[in-house]
């Protein structure tokens, strides 16, 4: 008798009963008997539901999934246009096979329509940096041990502070009351929005409490508190251009906007301006240097604030 335990394989099909009849199913296999990520835990499609109704936002998204498993939202992402990577911890080798298996049996090609990597909560290898920009991170109970608490939400704000804009949707089964992430969250900078869930699958004519039974799992939102790293720059020279100003301060890390303001009725520099980084280690790289000078003339620097940011 072979020791590898069955394999079965779940199918999930998601609906809609808009004019288009639009449908998706997904395969996923499971292995009975085995650990945590050779099956759907209750938190993902609840996720995957999420995700399928609000598709139309998911069309071109680079996403990546942690502790992905048999990445049933991963995957529905990816079916629905996003590009994904999926991740499951680089020390599981078997979890990462098991779902490498579930992109093979949703026709995904691996590194072409799909990637897999391994990402371990709260370690910072080089392949975290290789992912390259992320618009949206998913996570489906991965909040199942409040030991890695910390290493999931140190990962998350770390991306988070690296791809501005950048959100994080998991959904969470709280299994004892005990558990909470909130001060977590407050210590790692994230602010927090919980989703309603009761209406999920309302659009396909399904009852998201008949997938989750009597659990209860909560749909959130977790995004960084500083939206931008954006620095007021004052006594600039009259001449200096938006062009000239980007220029400037690319040096210090990535520069997603610059603007020189000026004054719409005479058309001449007001002679201050805004820089926002893509990054935080820009954005204090900049504020580190001892002095800044443009054209000759020393500038100043200080980070944006609501004041200063309504004169924009
Ligand atoms: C409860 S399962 C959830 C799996 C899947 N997301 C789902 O909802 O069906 C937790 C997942 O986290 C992964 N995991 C556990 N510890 C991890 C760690 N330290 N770093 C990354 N992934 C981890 C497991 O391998 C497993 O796939």
């Amino acid at each position: 008798m072979s020791d590898t335990p069955a394999e079965q394989i779940k199918k999930f099909v998601f609906t809609s009963n808009n004019s288009k009849g639009e449908a998706l199913e997904i395969f996923i296999p499971e292995l009975l008997q085995a650990s945590y990520s050779f099956y759907t835990w209750p938190s993902a499609p609840v996720l995957a539901w999420f995700l399928w109704e609000n598709r139309a936002d998911l069309k071109g998204k680079r996403v990546l999934e942690l502790g992905s498993g048999t990445a049933l939202p991963g995957i529905l992402a990816a079916k629905c246009g996003a590009s994904v990577t999926l991740s499951d911890s680089a020390t599981l080798p078997k979890s990462l096979a098991h779902t490498r298996r579930s992109c093979q049996l949703n026709n995904l090609s691996i590194n072409e329509q799909i990637k897999v990597i391994g990402v371990t909560w709260g370690l910072f290898l080089s392949n975290l940096d290789c992912i390259g920009p992320i618009d949206l991170i998913l996570g489906s109970d991965c909040f199942f041990e409040p030991a890695t608490f910390e290493d999931i939400i140190v990962t998350v704000s770390y991306l988070l502070e690296n791809n501005i804009g950048a959100k994080f949707f998991c959904t969470y089964q709280e299994r004892s009351s005990d558990w909470s992430i909130e001060h977590l969250l407050e210590k790692w900078n994230l602010t927090c929005k919980v989703h309603n869930i009761s209406t999920l699958g309302s659009q396909s004519g399904i009852d998201i409490h008949e997938i989750i039974g009597g659990l209860s799992i909560h749909l959130l939102e977790i995004s960084c508190k500083t939206k931008f790293y954006k620095l007021f720059v004052s006594n600039l020279p009259w001449t200096v251009s938006h062009q000239e100003l980007r220029q400037y301060f690319s040096k210090f890390g990535p520069v997603n906007v610059c603007t020189v303001v000026f004054d719409r009725s005479t058309g001449l520099s007001k002679r201050f301006g805004f820089v926002s980084f893509g990054n935080r280690q820009g954005f204090e790289e900049a504020q580190s240097a001892q002095e800044h000078k443009i054209e000759g003339q020393i500038i100043q620097l200080a980070p944006a604030n609501q004041e200063n940011n309504s004169s924009e």
